[in-house]
């Protein structure tokens, strides 16, 4: 079994999107500061789909190296699947997507795309997802997916991609948590070009 983790790029107050965020406006207002980093340095990383392109520092480019194909399968919630458009009907990663959602929505109901509504909660979105992802790990994104998963002890990595930006604003991703202290231990920094990687374990 691999291990369920979360990578999110988080501003230095902890937001993962600026205030009025939306299909229009994806991360919110100043939000596009936090993936400046994907195009902040020179050295190529091509995403599993094939379909994106970054340009990052050699270290980050390591990172993505290392984590991307490691990922056997995706959880998220409806408003980063609304928000992302359903990415076109590929994710990035090119592996399975669960949205945890209330509402199966109509129009991507019967259409060929790798993504599974999963109506009956985020536990059971991870153990579908797990099931898919066999010996690599599930990676789960959005703030409420990861404040669920940690309440749910579901947690076993935590990495953030801390960029050196202060929102003020937006969505929080350790909001509403409702637990804690939840110990951490630390195991990986990773300088790179306007982001560092902190890669964290949830220590049980
Ligand atoms: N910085 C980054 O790396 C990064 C990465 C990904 C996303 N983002 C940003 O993060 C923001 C979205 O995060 P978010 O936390 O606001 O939203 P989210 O987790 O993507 O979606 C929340 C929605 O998912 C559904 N949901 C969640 N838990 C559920 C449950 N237990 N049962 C049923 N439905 C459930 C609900 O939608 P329904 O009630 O409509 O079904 C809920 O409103 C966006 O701005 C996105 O662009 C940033």
């Amino acid at each position: 079994m691999g291990m369920v983790g979360t990578s999110l790029t988080v501003s230095l107050d902890g937001f993962i999107a600026g205030p009025n965020d939306g299909p229009a406006n994806p991360l919110g207002d100043g939000g596009e500061r936090l993936f400046a980093w994907y195009a902040g340095g020179d050295t190529e990383y091509v995403v599993p789909s094939g379909g994106m392109t970054f340009n990052v520092s050699p270290a980050s480019a390591a990172m993505l190296r290392e984590t991307y194909p490691a990922c056997g399968a995706l959880v998220t919630g409806r408003r980063t699947f609304d928000i992302a458009k359903g990415w076109g009907g590929r994710h990035p990663l090119d592996v399975p997507v669960f949205v945890v959602t209330h509402a199966v929505p109509p129009e991507w109901v019967g259409r060929d795309a790798p993504f599974t509504f999963v109506t009956d909660g985020v536990e059971r979105a991870v153990e579908l997802a797990r099931a898919v992802a066999g010996e690599k790990n599930v990676g789960v994104g959005a703030a409420s997916i990861v404040q669920q998963c940690l309440r749910a002890g579901l947690l076993d990595e935590i990495q953030v991609e801390l960029v050196p930006v202060l929102l003020g604003g937006g969505v929080r991703l350790f909001d509403h948590l409702g637990i804690g202290p939840v110990a951490l231990e630390r195991t990986a920094v990773i300088p790179g070009d306007g982001v560092t990687h902190l890669r964290f374990r949830v220590v049980r």
